[in-house]
């Protein structure tokens, strides 16, 4: 939770300022170039629009790609403005913990919770897009709208959390609240294909019969497993849903927890959701039309890389604003819906595998088996300002006491490199970043022929639909 801060006691955060808010002239010149080399990830991702062959889909994606830009330019013009307000009537700031050892900018309140102003835009130009994309189309009205509640409400908790600071119960609770009606609308499978591997687990080669884990499977309630395709096929019904709903609930957090250092927050999901529109696309090359559920997922994305994009440029370090829970839950949720309503969720989980170590790692923490500090971020080496892991302290047995490293990946990546700059640090781990989204769509796209034995497990997967 941001420190609610007495705004006479801000400082102006970079030359050119003006009631401590950056213009977005002077900080597009402060993080221009740095800010280009991360969206560019996106801009590769549209590249592959080129590539589609229905003209009718295409298109719609760069209908999407123009949402996009306008996105980004809306939001950069805002910022500034809501910047003031922040600090001002809406007394929400922060200081920047990164920037301790620094006389100059110890001081200075940060204007806190700028994720809204990226949140509003892309939920006025999904709105705009309705109009655009689905006149007279009911089916894809209703879609687009389900989109907008969850993610909406999600926007709204986030905000409420930065103002109120609410107890981890409701973070949990209420994104499960979020997913429902995701969760009505969805009409995509609920079969898991399982790799070659892994199927003796369930079935007797060669033959229908099941394996005694097989049987176990069958006898759950809502659970069929395909004996025609010797365990290739696992249809989950109702708890494919519950799998959906948790997976709301971990995107919306997981991003708030792999959190403190200037540009983590907006950088991690522009990356993510350059992932999963460079998944959509690719998709569509191989054929679709306007009714794949991939075009749809690439719609959401396209606008919220725009925004985010425009809401980094803001958040490097020196961070001239910082973008709030506000942020993390709309990303998490923006992200969650792409992946669910675009029939991927299980890919999804690929592109969050810094995110999956992280909230693993930091299980121990979290759940206070050990002590969890308010803030986990990295410390800061008064003498040369380079981060260096933060600790907790912890009782020994024998009554002393000792100190251990916040479990966080961002600490552990600090012990591995040894102390770096903060902005040196945001570059590390968005490489990590990027290295397992590109993992991730190499999984999906080349290995699944090998693990997934593609052809058996269509043919299978039709016939699970009459299980
Ligand atoms: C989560 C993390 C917490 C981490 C915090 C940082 C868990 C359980 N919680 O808490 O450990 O310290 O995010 O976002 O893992 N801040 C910076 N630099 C940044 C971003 C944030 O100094 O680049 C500080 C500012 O003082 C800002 C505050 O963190 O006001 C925001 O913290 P908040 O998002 O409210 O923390 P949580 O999400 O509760
Ligand atoms: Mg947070």
């Amino acid at each position: 939770m941001p420190t609610a801060s007495t705004p006479p006691a801000a400082k102006p955060m970079e030359p050119g300022a003006s009631g401590g808010a950056p213009s977005a002239a002077s900080r597009l010149r402060v993080a221009g170039v740095e800010t280009a080399s991360i969206g560019s990830v996106a801009a590769a991702a549209c590249l592959l629009a080129l590539w589609i062959p229905n003209a009718e889909v295409q298109r719609s994606v760069i209908w999407s790609i123009g949402l996009a830009a306008a996105g980004f330019a809306i939001t950069v013009m805002l910022i500034p403005v809501f910047s003031s307000m922040t600090l001002g009537r809406g007394n929400l700031g922060g200081r920047d913990l990164g920037k301790r050892h620094d006389p100059a900018r110890r001081d200075t309140v940060i204007p806190e919770s700028l994720g809204i102003v990226s949140g509003i835009a892309f939920l006025g130009l999904l709105i705009v897009g309705e109009l655009v994309f689905t006149r007279g189309r009911p089916d894809a009205y209703l879609e687009l709208s389900t989109a907008l509640l969850s993610i909406t409400f999600m926007m709204l908790l986030g905000f409420m959390d930065d103002v109120l600071d609410l107890k981890w119960r409701y973070k949990l609770v209420l994104p499960l609240v979020a997913s429902m009606p995701l969760l009505v609308m969805y009409d995509g499978a609920t079969t898991i294909v399982l790799p070659r591997f892994m199927r003796f687990l369930v079935a007797e080669a060669g033959s229908q019969s099941l394996t005694p884990l097989g049987g176990l499977l069958a006898l759950v309630p809502g659970v069929s497993v395909d004996r025609h395709s010797e365990g290739a096929v696992l249809d989950l019904g109702v708890w494919y849903l519950v799998f959906m709903s948790l997976l709301a609930i971990f995107c919306t957090n997981a991003i708030n927890i792999y959190a403190g250092i200037n540009g983590l927050e907006p950088g991690q999901s522009l990356v993510i959701a350059s992932a999963i529109l460079a998944t959509n696309l690719l998709e569509l090359v191989g054929g679709g039309d306007l009714e794949s559920p991939h075009l749809h997922s690439a719609r959401l994305m396209l606008p919220f890389c725009g925004v985010t994009l425009a809401l980094l440029a803001f958040n490097l370090s020196p961070a001239a604003v910082f973008v709030g829970d506000t942020f993390c839950y709309f990303a998490g949720m923006t992200i969650a819906v792409a992946g669910i309503q675009g029939h991927f969720s299980k890919t999804l989980l690929l592109f969050f595998a810094p995110q999956i170590i992280n909230f693993l790692y930091s299980v121990p923490q979290l759940f206070k088996v050990v002590p969890c500090p308010r803030h986990r971020l990295p410390g800061v080496d008064a003498a040369t300002g380079l981060m260096v892991p933060s600790t907790y302290e912890i009782k020994l047995s024998d009554g002393s006491t000792a100190t251990r490293d916040n479990m966080t990946l961002i600490c552990l990546v600090l012990r591995i490199t040894g102390p770096i700059k903060e902005a040196t640090l945001t570059r590390v781990l968005l490489g990590i970043q990027v290295v397992a989204c590109c993992a991730g769509i190499w999984l999906r796209f080349a290995l699944s022929s090998y693990t997934l034995d593609v052809e058996q497990a269509a043919n299978a997967a039709a016939r699970a639909a009459d299980l």
